[in-house]
């Protein structure tokens, strides 16, 4: 009799982000990793497709006053304003430590101003062990620039333009779900240059403290993440990659691996994981462990069979 099964050992994982080749699919989101120093004493990050490291700004930022963060029953809503320390202080402090890692490094950038995101893309463009761009037109927490990057066609693909022309990094865009039509803001960044997409990001959110008759945050609105935005997740992300022909990076809710196996059947080529780091810091492993478990439950040799796999 020959056995035909496979384990866990011969299943094949990696997948291409455009010219990204990641060894699995399975990210860290921004600013729920930090710079990977925090989590480097609970596993080793070489087992990761890939870091995403937390935004950062041409400046170093203390983002919003507190209180900044207030649980709801299926999700979080954080309010940062990404704070962080800055591009320039990112590489000369945190970058090393990743370099230790086998592990491809994402760095994700926000500016205020066009002229901004292209000055932090030209200084990444020269930082040796950074892989890709990110970049956020999505938050939804910062006055200035953040989510009115990313709800206007026109000036999602201007931004994206913008850093394309600086680098020869592969550049990912990370779309806000806070829009009317996300396929139309994909599509004028696919158009402009982008080399992939991410989404989403956090959807607005508010919380308010009955006793004190006041807002939980003091931004009074946040970003909504964690279970709750998984099924609008998944549904932005089946109906945009059905609209580009770039890979689409699936992230919103992940916990488990069968949340991230919904949403590679839903045809994206990876996943982010963010909220679920906080509650369980070996999430990520656990994701990965559990997408080699179900090629091998399933005889599934390559996990790109069962990307966009869905029927319908
Ligand atoms: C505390 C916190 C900070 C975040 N900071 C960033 C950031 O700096 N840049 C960014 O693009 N997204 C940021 N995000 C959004 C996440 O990367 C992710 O898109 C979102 O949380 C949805 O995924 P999740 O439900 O797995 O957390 C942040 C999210 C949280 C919860």
């Amino acid at each position: 009799m020959t056995d035909n099964t496979i384990d866990s050992r011969r299943v094949k994982m990696g997948v291409n982000i455009g010219r990204l080749f990641l060894k699995n699919p399975v990210m860290t989101a921004s600013g729920t990793f930090g710079y990977g120093e925090e989590y480097s004493p609970f596993f080793d990050l070489s087992r990761l497709g890939a870091v995403v490291v937390k935004g950062l700004s041409l400046r170093p930022r203390a983002g919003n006053p507190p209180p900044r963060i207030i649980e709801t029953p299926s999700g979080m809503l954080n309010a940062i304003g990404l704070q962080n320390v800055g591009v320039e202080a990112f590489i000369s402090e945190k970058l090393h430590f990743l370099r230790q890692f086998d592990v491809k490094v994402i760095a994700n950038i926000f500016g205020e101003t066009i002229e901004e995101y292209q000055k932090i893309s030209a200084i990444l463009a020269q930082a040796e062990g950074v892989h890709a761009i990110e970049v956020n037109i999505s938050c939804p927490n910062v006055k200035k620039g953040g989510v009115a990057f990313g709800t206007d066609p026109a000036v999602a693909a201007s931004v994206t333009k913008a850093v394309a022309a600086e680098t020869d990094l592969p550049v990912i865009v990370k779309l806000t779900p806070n829009v009317t039509d996300i396929t139309q803001i994909a599509l004028a960044v696919e158009n402009a240059g982008a080399d992939a997409l991410s989404l989403i990001n956090t959807l607005t959110g508010m919380s308010v403290d009955i006793e004190s008759r006041r807002p939980h945050l003091a931004n009074i609105t946040g970003g909504l993440s964690g279970p709750a935005l998984k099924p609008v997740a998944l549904r932005m992300v089946w109906q945009v990659v059905r609209a580009v022909k770039i890979p689409v990076i699936g992230i919103g809710g992940i916990m488990t691996a069968s949340d991230a196996l919904e949403f590679l059947i839903a045809g994206a080529q990876a996943v982010q994981i963010g909220t679920a780091n906080f509650i369980n810091p070996l999430a990520t492993m656990d994701v990965l462990n559990g997408l080699e478990d179900y090629l091998v439950r399933h005889n599934i040799e390559d996990i790109s069979e069962v990307i966009g796999s869905l029927r319908t």
